[in-house]
């Protein structure tokens, strides 16, 4: 188990698009408090971006619904930041999380963001449950400050 948080932050947000930056700002000022480099935050900040937009767009397809969303970090500098919708929940992960895989038919999407939130941090982890919801765990940690 982890140590206790430093500190800990936690937001609900209606599923709107337009409160999607809100969240990104949000956790990027919080997470700002380690002082990390520009490109451990703007990583952070496009991981961030992904499971949120996932939440309001598939999770809740567009409508109705609250994105629960929790911050913390460590005294190892780590951060964990988990995501949270109550939608429609995800029937195969495995094939959800391969690049290039979207559900969406328009071809808007490119199904990637999944792949943008593997490379952004240091671990990311997908629970779901079809009915039910999904939350997204990722974890990054920032390098040493001098
Ligand atoms: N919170 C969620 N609830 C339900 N389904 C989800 C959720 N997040 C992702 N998915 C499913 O996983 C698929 C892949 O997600 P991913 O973010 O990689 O690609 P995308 O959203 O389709 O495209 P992009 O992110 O590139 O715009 C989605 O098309 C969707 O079917
Ligand atoms: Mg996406």
């Amino acid at each position: 188990m982890k140590n206790k948080p430093v500190n800990e932050m936690k937001l609900e947000i209606d599923s709107k698009s337009i409160n999607e930056g809100f969240a990104r700002y949000t956790i990027s000022a919080f997470a700002a408090q380690l002082d990390p480099t520009v490109e451990e935050l703007s990583d952070l900040r496009c991981a961030v971006s992904e499971a949120v937009t996932n939440a309001i767009i598939h999770g809740y397809r567009g409508g109705q619904g609250i994105v629960y969303i929790n911050a913390r970090y460590f005294d190892d500098r780590s951060v964990r930041i988990k995501i949270a919708d109550k939608g429609v929940g995800i029937e195969d992960i495995k094939l959800a999380m391969q690049p290039l895989y979207t559900s969406d038919p328009g071809g808007e999407r490119g199904g990637m963001g999944f792949a943008v939130m593997q490379s952004f941090t240091d671990g990311l982890s997908v629970r779901s449950k079809p009915g039910k919801g999904t939350t997204i765990t990722m974890t990054k940690k920032f390098a040493p400050r001098r």
